[in-house]
């Protein structure tokens, strides 16, 4: 999870570089750097974000026509000077960056420094560039002849972009695991670690896969695989535009994506729900709807948010398809020994499709004869190349490091993905169908109605925000949204926050009540109502402040509460997709009123494209 940016063409390299790796910046901001090919090759790095680099080198000799840039997430070596990327070679001919974990690395640096070499940084990387170099300098031999015999040796992931001395103007680009676009312009070529940023100076990309070398140079763009073997470019076109990536005259992106959920929401129903007609048309549902019915189970594998739109999805799919679904951390199920049978479908959710736990843990369910179905947002990423079929969420690029309208979005196509199951498998009356189809059809003009709470929830905000502990309680379809938001407070307040269901609190946690403690209850109507009500009586009875998300109306609650946020009435099944945001904006303006970098917050990053 790091940003790479490259460039060769006639343009002078380091302002697009730069303009480029600040639209990357959300992937990692540990440190930045740049290597500059002109007349030599010259290597700017510092930790520190992009902005301190470009301060620092005021003054330099920044004009080359070929460069490479990189924004950090560490994995190996603290962020540090000597640690930011680009890396020098030991001769000083080579500079690369790298977005991954080489897991071989340190046999492969006992191997160099045996041979005498001396390094500099204590990352993994610059080992691999040094393998590299050793490779090409014993056997005199090309870069690229050295980077594709080196890569056969390493275990890991990566993206790396090299520039040699010696090459000028070409840059050399290879991937495994973690994501490379490359843009095609006239007689120029961009790279970067995904496509939005380079909308302003191309549409058309190649999205590189797995095991593949990219040559590239201002004229020319030669795609081969480690066995050296040519392979024709698949040009694909964009269709996103440059304001979907600026921030729209919002204060942050996390403010401008949670308003933009009305729109995406609508996004990800267009073409597909015909309130009309009373269909659901998902042609990569179709394809597979013959696996997904006669499944006997289904298996759902995601991370962090996306882990609780699966297990939201858990009680739709259950409710309505009658279907067994288990939902797994992505991270403990890759390396646990699970019982896959050939036939069960694995829905993989991943808003970036780049998640190295997800996509890892796909990809040994799949070596097991699993069916891949992919719930991802950014389009051509490798969750959803991976994937046999899937559903893109089409919430457009997600900026905010808090995931918000992806989340929406989510499952929006994973209750659409179970009405279209529950239909063909009989489990649900025409009449159910229809009534939930219109429920989702009404939902965007019901979350515009919930943003519109947004003034009341800042000053919400305002009043709580030097709480030292939330805890988050719902039951039900309710439940997984307190996890969620539990996670949005912790991830941009800092402020611990705990996800509970409301029931279990007596066995245990309820000791932690007392009057310090503000208790988000997510209690919209729904066939729980009454318990929720009793819980919240609990709450109360021992002092604890109760803010409750409620359907509007609800004097019951409303008499019993602190402080309520009102959301439209809707099915329980849908209620999720309204509820989920006065949490989101709970968490933007309490980030907010205490200063706190809401799109990029500390020590996170939008895409944990590494272990
Ligand atoms: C969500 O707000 C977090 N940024 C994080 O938990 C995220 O959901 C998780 O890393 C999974 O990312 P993905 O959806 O891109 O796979
Ligand atoms: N593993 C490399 C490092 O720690 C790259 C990390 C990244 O992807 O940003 O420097």
């Amino acid at each position: 999870m790091c940003g790479i940016v490259g460039y060769t063409g006639p343009r002078v390299a380091y302002p697009v570089i730069i303009n480029v790796l600040k639209r990357l910046e959300y992937r990692g901001y540990d440190s930045t750097g740049v290597a500059l090919l002109g007349k030599d090759l010259k290597v700017y790095k510092k930790k520190g974000r992009v902005a301190d680099l470009e301060e620092a080198i005021v003054g330099q000799d920044v004009h080359a026509h070929t460069g490479i840039g990189h924004t950090r997430w560490a994995t190996h070596g603290e962020p540090s000077d000597r640690n930011a990327h680009p890396h020098s070679s030991a001769t000083g001919k080579l500079a690369m960056i790298h977005n991954g974990i080489i897991e071989n690395y340190t046999q492969l640096k006992k191997e160099l420094v045996r041979k005498g070499y001396e390094f500099k940084s204590d990352t993994d990387t610059e080992v691999l560039l040094n393998f590299i170099e050793d490779i090409k300098e014993n056997n005199q031999c090309s870069l690229e002849e050295a980077v594709r015999v080196a890569l056969k040796r390493v275990v890991g992931a990566y993206v790396i972009l090299l520039v040699d001395r010696d090459e000028p103007d070409t840059i050399i680009a290879a991937r495994k695991g973690s994501p490379l676009v490359i843009g095609i312009g006239k007689g120029e070529h961009f790279l970067g670690s995904d496509a939005s940023p380079m909308l302003e100076y191309t549409k058309e990309v190649v999205y590189v896969n797995d095991y593949e070398l990219a040559i590239i140079k201002p004229e020319e763009l030669v795609l081969k695989n480690l066995g050296n073997e040519k392979i024709t470019p698949y040009v694909q076109k964009l269709d996103l535009e440059l304001a979907a990536i600026e921030k729209g005259g919002y204060e942050h992106f996390m403010l401008k994506e949670i308003f933009e959920q009305p729109q995406t929401i609508y996004d990800c129903l267009r073409g597909r729900l015909d309130a009309v007609e009373g269909t659901i048309t998902m042609a990569g549902v179709q394809n597979y709807i013959g696996q997904l019915t006669n499944a006997n189970r289904i298996l759902i594998v995601a991370c962090g948010t996306s882990w609780h739109a699966g297990l939201l999805a858990e009680y739709i799919f259950e409710e309505l398809c009658r279907t067994p679904v288990e939902v797994e951390y992505a991270s403990e199920f890759r390396y646990r020994n699970p019982v896959i049978h050939p036939g069960d479908v694995i829905i993989a959710i991943s808003q970036s499709g780049e998640t190295a736990d997800t996509l890892v843990a796909i990809e040994k369910a799949k070596e097991q004869g699993a069916i891949i179905f992919g719930v991802v947002n950014v389009v051509g990423s490798s969750i959803a190349r991976l994937s046999h079929s899937g559903a893109y969420t089409h919430a457009g690029p997600e900026i905010g490091v808090a995931s918000t309208k992806a989340f929406t979005a989510q499952l929006v196509v994973l209750t659409m993905i179970a009405l279209k199951v529950a239909m063909e498998k009989g489990t649900i009356t025409r009449e159910r169908f229809m009534h939930l189809l219109n429920e989702l059809h009404e939902i965007p003009a019901k979350t515009e109605i919930v943003l519109q709470q947004s003034e009341k929830i800042k000053e919400l905000a305002e009043k709580y925000k030097d709480a030292r502990d939330f805890l988050y309680l719902g039951r039900g379809y309710n439940f997984p949204i307190a996890l969620e938001g539990a996670l949005k407070l912790k991830e941009i307040s800092y402020i611990h926050a705990e996800g509970y269901p409301a029931a279990e609190m007596k066995h245990g946690p309820i000791a932690l009540v007392d009057e310090s403690l503000p208790v988000v209850f997510v209690a919209t109507k729904d066939s729980y109502h009454e318990k929720i009500v009793s819980n919240i009586q609990e709450i109360k009875a021992r002092k604890g402040k109760v803010i409750a998300v409620i359907t509007e109306g609800d004097e019951t609650i409303k008499g019993m509460a602190d402080d309520v946020i009102e959301v439209p009435e809707a099915d329980e099944i849908v209620a999720p997709m309204l509820s989920t945001i006065p949490m989101q904006l709970l968490a933007y303006y309490i980030g907010v009123a205490k200063q706190l970098d809401v799109d990029k917050p500390r020590n996170l990053a939008k895409s944990v494209t590494v272990e």
